[in-house]
């Protein structure tokens, strides 16, 4: 067998170009190919670990053996480059392009405003892509499949879910459900009067427009690619790189004799275990074996009694042969299969089912693996094979338990694996619960089988195992044994319950926590069993007469639920909002949805991002050393070794910064003291990122702890630990009212932080120039002024020597704002320092512990209050934790009391905040600013209020809502009007009343699951409370040919300013939006800009654009008056030659905005947006999952700029809302290490998680003069609505509870994750489990709100 000391060439094909790679390193991965060789940047990178699909891509191959060619998608991230010999990759460039071609992918993803920051659009384009070119026409349910892999941060889905709809051959009209009626004549208007019903629109893109799919105009798969597999090459292939050599053999011999030659050397398959484990857990392999030309490892062949299939086959295969197996055999024999079959569609999403394979999973033998449950306790044979010959042993507890006498040996692979049939009178069954419906890792998995004498129900075989519950998987043998020979009974479940408590035991200290959860689920998921296989066994009692057949216990009807799973849908729902004007001249674009004019530049790759720019000359890469402490004394830094790591040029620490280190309390690089972990210390600079990323860990830091150490609320509380001081409001008399009402009631309300995973992670690229120590700063910030102030005193020089560039923002969400400044200047002192362009790019584990995120908050209320549910007194105390430097904390505070009244009006009143100082990362400004977290405790008061009243909450929010014109707690006046309008439109809207009816009549018959609805109000204020704040600036220019370049001080987050921007010009102007074109924000051109944040960026700098525009247009005002039958292009060049200066200023001095705290007066706000929210859900009590049945938004956005953005901005932030409320919950170790650094641990809402039915609407126009053309900032508001999906799962648990005849009022813990609603629906099993003492053991994580 032939060892080259050379490298193989490695060939394979992009984008239907041959690569020829020699001396490829196998550490490269497809993704760092892709954008650094190729320089092909529209694959993006958000996460690394395949969990977010920003880099999917598609790959193809032909398959000698059925000459087909096989098409999946993968994420690129985790692809070595090395694995593709004899493949074609398709990027997103190598499907369209704006120049050439669009696909209808690109086209119909942009066009139904599917984009808004656009980061995640290739991906989600390939994901799409991929699957046309494998099903032109494909169903519903196989689209929500190929994008379960795919996060989107920004628009909430359902455009792009819209988007791929229309390629579906599953009918595609109106969305209004099964009802066969289009919305328009069903009386979608029934609030309106019939005369408005032709101003309502319910379009938002015209799909006749759109290109139709064409597959002959795909590339083709390369003739040689072919001619390469049907002629297989069986020499072996090998890779050497600078740590590690790739060998990849051509038959199986050599394979073997490969792994007896290096039995310490991986196979690597799809790499989706051994790829994050080299990358975050530090495992290093010098040799990798890989098997993938080995067609033994692909076999599959079908035997009377199972089905044995190629340990090489891809998870994705291995789903879609159980498929067709199940459809031929009998249901009797293909239990085992249905069961894999379940899991195999919620296991990660598509990408990762096509890379990992069947063996990789089985030997990876993660504790939470979903497979090997069922394999284990389906009798599973892994049949092995090595030089020595073949051998078979079972996939068993000791197996997965890794007992040397029951595992491979190190020169031993899998082949294959076999699956035995089920038998007659036995039954599988398969669990799983996540945090997510899709896409995520389960807390605990199981598999069960039982096999009962023929008809009787005595159990001859009992096997259940689980996963997720230990440090491997876990059988529950000897449970299962002493219960042989037992009858199927509720005796049996009991006594099965205690006993598998008792083997399957989880410490309290367990890694992962969520332990309580974890031991309910063990025996939630038993309890499923015991009814599902009672159930079927009553059929086939009845089937065959057997005698006896009353020894069978009945099911109530009540109980059925409990067996069914909430099935993936697919969204539907109408969007509704005012059309413009018919009088409005077609070319003025205000008010119409137009398209983000970024929108296929996104589709298609093409948009630049901060990253995508070229690599400049001399270039070097940063990566930053941060603190493993959480508030220690810095005794040494030793940089020897870091500096010796090859490659590395310099390691940046305070003593290089020229000018201020930043805040005397908020450092750049930390100098004596850290306070708390992932705080920055130093930077290395080295020719590679990588190089740079390896050195960082040779920096040796040494500490000594300081005391006190503080992370948790209650913590801060005791140690008097503040940021700044007590912010307060109040009104009437507290004290007073609470002596006269009927009843009081005190409550706490815990609200969980949040990331804000923003797709495109904190970067910059600083680039010195060869001048007067200019410098260009690339970055993706929501302030660019922020960054180039920054950067100034930081390296101690005028700001006017520096310029800050933003193209575009892949996300911000708030967590742009301040932290980027931080970035851009250690970067700069590296550039300062080394004279080279340094480009910085966070990786998403660092980016998430560096940064912080929204404040988590702990609330205590104390409400008094009438028997009819009028509350008279209200008394909130609010603390939130804001990590170790002030940052946003006193503004997050003051917004927060300010708006904590949200849409209520209440007499007594007295509202108190205090930001607490913890040795956690600071907590910063997150869309919503303090409001999403603050309201949640008002909101609650209510559920709790209508608790105690016996009455719903919603007659307790209507009872409470301001009726007329009044003042506010900081006696602003206000009319709540619009309010009131939008809370009724909702309740019409929705049918909340007879809805809330149907829920009631659900929960009557159902035990098991649950429904609940709720309806929020919400009054939002926009702007920031300073006048400062409000004002803005553009410049306008025109050319000579008639183009105009618009440039304002907004930046392009994905929120569509600079679309809205080019509209208010084009209005103003009065010439078509083709005229224009928006470059960038720079400092350059427009100085001094304000954060583009509070929902405000597109109304002050709109004002601003038309200003310009006004300026310019009255200069050419006698020119047109002279030839008002001239074009635009005449005019402009009679102005140029009547030397009428083409360019203009436009400034917008803004509102005014004041708060006097001493007083407790002011006038904070420019104006409020008003909203409602209804939402429906369904929960599972035994397990705390639950389904979004339906959410209904009305939203005040007076005259929409684009209907289509704002539409989109509403629901991409109430499903961020959702989130936030539901599944995203930082998981802090007791040192302070965050642990959920990835989208592993940190579940954002995926497409499965959009509410089935999702309506919004926006309020028909009323007119607010102060703003833009009428229009409102609507980039916020949405978040808190999210919240109604909290109150619908809170009065879900409340039927809950009044059933089982606990308290209905409990501590109100956001997030609502499956593990807070399960342990709130309290019953038998809930109690059987065993409680730990706190005070006797370590927790894994803990609580920090
Ligand atoms: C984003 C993401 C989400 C995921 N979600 C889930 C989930 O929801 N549920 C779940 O259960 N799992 C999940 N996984 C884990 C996934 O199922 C496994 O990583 C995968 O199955 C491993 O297969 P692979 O081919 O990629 O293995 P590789 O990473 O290539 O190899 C893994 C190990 O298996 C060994 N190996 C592979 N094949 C053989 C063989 N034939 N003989 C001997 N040794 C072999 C290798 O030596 C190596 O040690 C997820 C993974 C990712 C990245
Ligand atoms: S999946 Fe590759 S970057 Fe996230
Ligand atoms: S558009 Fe999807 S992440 Fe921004």
């Amino acid at each position: 067998m032939p060892c080259p000391s050379t490298s193989d060439e490695l060939v394979f094909f992009v984008n239907g170009r041959k690569v020829i790679a020699r001396n490829v390193d196998p550490e490269v991965t497809l993704l760092s190919f892709l954008r650094k060789n190729l320089r092909l940047t529209g694959t993006k990178y958000a996460c690394g670990r395949g969990g977010c699909g920003a880099c999917t891509v598609m790959v193809s191959r032909h398959d000698p053996a059925s000459r087909e060619i096989r098409h999946f998608s993968i994420t690129a991230c985790l692809v070595p480059v090395c694995s593709l010999h004899g493949a074609a990759v398709t990027t997103v460039e190598g499907v369209g392009s704006i120049n050439t071609r669009l696909h209808p992918v690109q086209e119909r993803i942009a066009k139904s405003h599917g984009t808004q920051c656009g980061f995640c659009t290739p991906g989600m384009v390939m994901s799409m892509y991929t699957l046309l070119r494998n099903h032109p026409e494909p169903s519903e349910e196989q689209l929500m499949e190929a994008l379960q892999g795919n996060l989107c941060r920004c628009t909430g889905y359902r455009p792009i879910l819209a988007s791929g709809r229309t390629f579906s051959k599953e009918s595609y009209g109106c969305q209004q459900k099964g009802t066969g009626l289009c919305c328009l004549d069903q009386g979608e208007n029934d609030s309106s009067s019939p005369s408005r019903k032709s101003d309502i629109c319910t379009e938002l893109f015209a799909k006749e427009e759109f290109l139709p799919l064409d597959p002959t105009q795909d590339l083709i798969f390369p003739p040689e690619l072919s001619r390469m597999a049907e002629n297989s090459d069986e020499r072996t292939l090998t890779f050497h790189g600078e740590r590690v050599t790739w060998i990849s053999p051509g038959t199986l011999k050599d394979l073997l004799e490969l792994k007896a030659k290096h039995p310490e050397a991986p196979l690597i398959l799809g790499n989706t275990s051994l790829g994050p484990a080299m990358k975050s857990q530090g495992h290093f392999h010098p040799i990798l074996l890989s098997p993938a030309r080995i067609s033994e490892l692909s076999l599959v062949s079908k035997t009377s009694d199972g089905l044995t299939i190629g340990a090489g086959c891809s998870l994705a295969q291995v789903k879609d042969i159980l498929a067709e197996r199940v459809s031929q055999l009998p249901e009797e024999n293909a239990q085992t299969y249905r069961a894999l079959l379940k899991h195999l569609k919620s296991l990660a999403g598509q990408q990762i089912r096509n890379m990992a394979s069947l063996g990789g999973h089985i030997i990876s033998r993660h504790c939470y693996s979903d497979l090997n449950p069922i394999l284990a306790v389906g009798n599973t044979t892994l049949n092995l094979i090595s030089k020595e010959g073949k051998r078979q042993i079972p996939l068993n507890q000791h197996f997965l338990a890794g007992l040397a006498s029951a595992d491979l040996k190190p020169e031993e692979i899998l082949e294959s694996v076999h699956i035995p049939h089920s038998q007659k009178w036995e039954f599988v069954s398969a669990f799983r619960q996540a945090q997510c419906q899709q896409n995520a890792l389960p807390d605990v998995s199981a598999g069960m089988r039982v096999r009962f004498k023929e008809g009787t129900n005595t159990i001859e075989e009992l096997s259940i195992v689980y996963g997720g519950v230990g440090a491997a998987t876990i059988s529950a043998h000897k449970s299962c044994q002493q219960l042989v020979g037992r009858c199927w009974n509720e005796l049996l479940l009991d006594e099965a319950c205690r006993l598998v408590l008792d083997e399957v035991s989880l410490p309290g200290s367990a890694p992962g926590g969520r332990v309580e959860f974890k031991r309910t689920l063990i025996i939630s998921f038993l309890f499923k069993f015991y009814l599902g296989v009672l159930q079927e066994l009553k059929k086939l009692v009845k089937l065959f007469s057997v005698p006896d057949s009353h020894r069978y216990p009945e099911i109530s009807e009540q109980f059925l639920s409990a067996l069914e799973d909430f099935p993936v849908t697919i969204p539907r729902g109408v969007q509704t909002y005012q059309s413009v004007d018919s009088h409005q001249p077609l070319r003025d674009p205000v008010g119409r949805p137009i398209m983000h004019v970024s929108g296929l530049k996104h589709a298609t790759g093409e948009a630049m991002f901060c990253d995508d720019l070229p690599m400049v000359d001399k270039e070097l890469f940063m990566a930053l050393v941060t603190s493993t402490r959480a508030h220690a004394k810095i005794i040494s830094i030793d940089l020897s070794e870091a500096l010796e790591v090859p490659g590395v040029v310099d390691v940046i620490t305070a003593k290089d910064i020229p000018g201020t280190n930043g805040a005397e309390d908020d450092k750049l690089l930390a100098v004596d003291e850290v306070l708390c972990v992932g705080q920055i210390i130093c930077a290395v600079v080295a020719e590679t990122d990588v190089q740079a990323k390896r050195a960082t860990e040779k920096v040796k830091i040494t500490y000594e702890d300081l005391e006190p150490i503080i992370f948790t609320i209650e913590d801060a509380i005791k140690h008097n630990s503040f940021l700044c001081p007590e912010k307060k409001l109040e009104q009437g008399n507290i004290e007073e009212a609470f002596e006269r009402v009927d009843q009081i009631v005190e409550g706490e309300v815990h609200v969980g932080g949040q990331e804000h995973f923003y797709m495109e992670t904190q970067r910059a690229l600083v680039i010195p120039k060869t001048e007067d120590r200019e410098l260009d700063i690339y970055v993706s910030t929501q302030d660019p002024a922020h960054v180039q102030k920054t950067v100034s005193s930081t390296l101690g020089i005028p700001i006017n020597r520096i310029t800050c560039h933003v193209k575009r923002v892949g996300g911000g969400f708030g967590g742009k704002v301040g932290r980027p400044a931080v970035f851009g200047a250690i970067a700069a002192v590296g550039t300062f320092k080394t004279g080279h362009p340094i480009r910085l790019v966070l990786d998403r584990e660092d980016d998430m512990l560096i940064t912080g995120g929204r404040h988590p908050l702990f609330g205590k209320y104390k409400v008094g209050f009438m028997n009819s549910g009028r509350i008279k007194a209200l008394d909130i105390e609010c603390y939130l934790n804001g990590g170790c430097t002030l940052d946003d904390s006193e503004q997050v505070t003051e917004f927060l009391i300010l708006k904590l009244e949200n849409a209520y009006k209440i007499r007594n009143l007295r509202f108190r905040g205090r930001a607490c100082m913890t040795n956690l990362p600071s907590n910063t400004a997150f869309r919503g600013f303090g409001f999403p977290q603050g309201t949640l405790v008002t909101e609650s008061c209510i559920t709790a209020v209508a608790a105690k009243c016996g009455l719903p909450p919603e007659k307790i929010r209507e009872k409470n809502m301001y009726k007329t014109v009044d003042k506010t707690i900081y006696k602003q006046a206000f009319n709540p009007e619009t309010l009131i309008r939008c809370w009724n439109e909702c309740l019409d809207k929705s049918s909340f009343h007879s809805r809330r009816k149907q829920v009631e009549e659900f929960n009557k018959k159902n035990y098991w699951k649950k429904k609940g609805i709720a309806i929020i109000p919400m009054k939002f204020s926009v702007g920031f409370a300073a006048t400062s704040y409000h004002q803005a600036a553009a410049l306008v220019h025109i050319y000579t040919d008639g183009s105009v370049l618009v440039t304002h001080g907004g930046n392009e987050l994905g929120q569509g300013i600079h679309t809205k921007m080019l509209q208010v010009a084009s209005r103003e102007l009065q010439i078509p939006m083709s005229y224009m074109h928006i470059c960038e924000t720079s400092t350059a051109t427009v100085p001094n800009t304000i954060a583009t944040a509070a929902s405000i960026g597109s109304d002050v700098n709109g004002r601003a654009v038309q200003n310009a525009c006004q300026i310019l247009l009255k200069r050419l005002e006698p020119i047109i008056k002279k030839s008002p039958e001239g074009t635009w292009e005449d005019w402009i060049e009679a102005a140029f030659e009547q030397r009428i200066s083409l360019s203009a200023t436009g400034y917008f001095r803004g509102y005014k905005a004041f708060m006097d705290w001493e007083k407790g007066e002011g006038d904070p706000f420019p104006y409020y947006v008003y909203g409602a929210a209804c939402s429906e859900v369904e929960i599972d009590c035994l397990t705390g999952a639950h389904k979004k049945i339906r959410t209904d938004i009305v939203m005040d956005a007076c005259c929409s700029l684009n209907p289509a953005i704002d539409i989109g901005q509403i629901e991409g932030a109430f499903i961020q809302g959702m989130g936030l409320y539901t599944t995203e919950e930082l998981k802090y170790s007791p040192e302070g290490v965050l642990y959920s650094r990835g989208p592993d641990e940190y579940k954002i809402p995926t497409s499965t998680d959009v509410p089935e039915e999702f309506n919004v609407s926006l309020l028909p126009s009323t007119q607010t003069p102060l703003t833009i053309y009428s229009s409102k900032g609507l980039g916020e508001s949405g978040m808190f609505l999210g919240s109604s999906v909290f109150f619908a799962i809170a009065d879900a648990v409340a039927a809950v509870r009044r059933e089982r005849d606990t308290a209905e009022d409990f501590t109100a813990r956001s997030p609502a994750t499956p593990e807070q609603v399960r342990m709130a629906c309290v019953d038998r099993f809930t109690e059987m489990i065993p409680r730990d003492d706190p005070k006797t053991f370590k927790p894994w994580c803990i609580p920090i709100a």
